[in-house]
């Protein structure tokens, strides 16, 4: 049964036709005849697909890489969060997987889950116009279209509400159109997609009725709020508070080492205050496709329709890029202490991906760090449990096993990410020195030194 919070306001009064197309999707929706189709099948679109077909929906999943969808369509999925044998079991419930939309057949719901990434700066929204044209060549009246890609304020209304029109069918009266944020955390096994609560909105009222039933099919409670450049703005928002709040852990722990204070010490005594503090901790930098991404989305909208500069996001992009600059100098220092060189010595990096416990290796901090160790003349191997599949990154370094002997052989141990594979025990045994920029090697006794 799905929950709502925060009533929205009502628009005015819709036409009776554009009333009628509503009610005829919500019944379809409701009935679970309504024809689904996620445009973009990666870590976003899988999931929102497979959630679907679960809840009885007839899914397509559009990909324009056809190495995806035919690996989508012999049952291989290429998303950690989403197992073969729920792909497999999604297949012989009717899914299917496309990379031409010729093949898609007619939608009801057309769901947008295509990449937002930066481009000289700037956000590259060409992906979404892509996926939005698309559609537009398909277009039914009393379809709803749904954009789930991060981006900045005014993207639905602004960008892809024209491109849908060029069908010739008007929003909010023949079409109807939303915008609603992703909030998946990849690996995560307490929050998903399901339990996650899922913010909706519509360009009016009658479009967000037909999201906020649509989501409230596939999630356990929706929060429905008051139009699409606020939601948009939802996404951005939780994303640049996380940006910030690490900068400014990452930025403390930099001064507190220059004072001699152990930060990790004073985080800890922090977070047992029960109100008004979240715990945040340091690390190697930021990485996957959020958080080096999205905030500059929002200052660039802020400095191109304001002409004012979004310091907060400045400033910590700033400090988040110089963290893998910052590991380097202390891993310098760790070896010269112990009379090493880092040139020519031997470095076990554990841990590639930008964060625990999954294969992303997008922006991923811990590339950085190994790629300027190995600029300064470190022979680094690299230790990753969650190795991307074929077609993925090209490795920085040699990729071996955590092995006792690895961990001895190495002159420094250089702990990236705090994948829960990785034995804490056996790395303090083995290795001769570490430099853990994660954290959690402190309550053991090892040789070497926490961020
Ligand atoms: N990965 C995350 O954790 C996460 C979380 C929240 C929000 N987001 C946002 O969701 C969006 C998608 O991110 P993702 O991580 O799923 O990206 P992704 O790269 O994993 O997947 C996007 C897929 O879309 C495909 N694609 C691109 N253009 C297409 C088109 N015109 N038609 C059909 N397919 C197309 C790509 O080939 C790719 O497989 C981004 O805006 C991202 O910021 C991602």
């Amino acid at each position: 049964m799905t929950e709502t919070t925060s009533p929205v306001p009502a628009a005015d009064a819709a036409p009776a036709t554009a009333n009628q197309l509503v009610d005829d999707l919500l019944e379809r929706i409701d009935a679970r005849t309504a024809r689904v189709l996620i445009v973009g099948q990666g870590y976003v679109g899988l999931p929102v697909a497979m959630r679907a077909v679960d809840v009885g929906f007839e899914v397509v999943g559009l990909e324009v890489a056809p190495e995806r969808a035919a690996a989508l369509q012999s049952g291989q999925s290429y998303v950690a969060d989403v197992p073969d044998a729920q792909l497999r079991a999604a297949l012989d419930a009717g899914y299917r997987a496309v990379s031409d939309a010729a093949e898609a057949g007619p939608f009801d719901v057309a769901v947008i889950t295509v990449p937002t990434p930066l481009r000289d700066g700037a956000p590259d929204l060409s992906y979404v116009e892509d996926a939005a044209t698309t559609l537009a060549r398909r277009l039914r009246a009393g379809a709803l279209v749904v954009l789930e890609s991060t981006t900045y304020p005014g993207t639905t209304d602004e960008l892809v509400r024209p491109l849908l029109e060029q069908s010739g069918l008007r929003a909010g009266d023949e079409i109807f159109l939303g915008y609603s944020p992703e909030r998946i955390d990849p690996g995560n096994a307490r929050w998903g997609f399901v339990n996650t609560p899922k913010v909706v909105s519509g360009i009016d009222e009658g479009s967000r009725r037909c999201v906020e039933a649509f989501y409230g099919a596939l999630v356990d409670k929706v929060v429905p709020v008051a139009s699409t450049a606020e939601a948009e703005l939802v996404k951005l928002l939780e994303n640049t508070f996380r940006h910030v709040n690490i900068a400014l852990v990452n930025e403390l722990a930099v001064f507190s080492d220059a004072l001699g204070i152990d930060i990790w010490g004073a985080i800890d005594a922090a977070s047992s205050k029960p109100f008004g503090y979240m715990r945040f901790t340091p690390g190697p930098g930021v990485g996957g496709h959020c958080l080096p991404i999205d905030p500059s989305y929002l200052s660039w909208r802020v400095k191109r329709r304001l002409g004012q500069t979004f310091r907060f996001v400045e400033l910590a992009n700033e400090v988040n890029e110089h963290m893998p600059d910052y590991v380097v100098t202390r891993a310098m220092t760790l070896l010269n202490r112990h009379k090493r060189a880092l040139n020519g010595s031997r470095v076990l990096a554990l841990g590639l991906s930008y964060k625990a416990a999954t294969s992303d290796w997008r922006e991923s901090p811990s590339i950085a760090v190994v790629e300027r160790l190995q600029a300064l003349g470190a022979d680094v191997r690299a230790c990753e449990p969650y190795l991307p599949d074929a077609g993925g990154p090209v490795l920085p370094a040699p990729v071996v096993d955590c092995t006792p002997g690895e961990l001895a052989a190495a002159d420094l141990v250089v702990l990236l990410v705090d994948h829960p594979d990785f034995d804490l025990d056996e790395i303090a045994g083995h290795a001769r020195l570490v430099l853990d920029t994660k954290g959690v090697m402190r309550p053991r006794a090892f040789v070497g030194e926490t961020l």
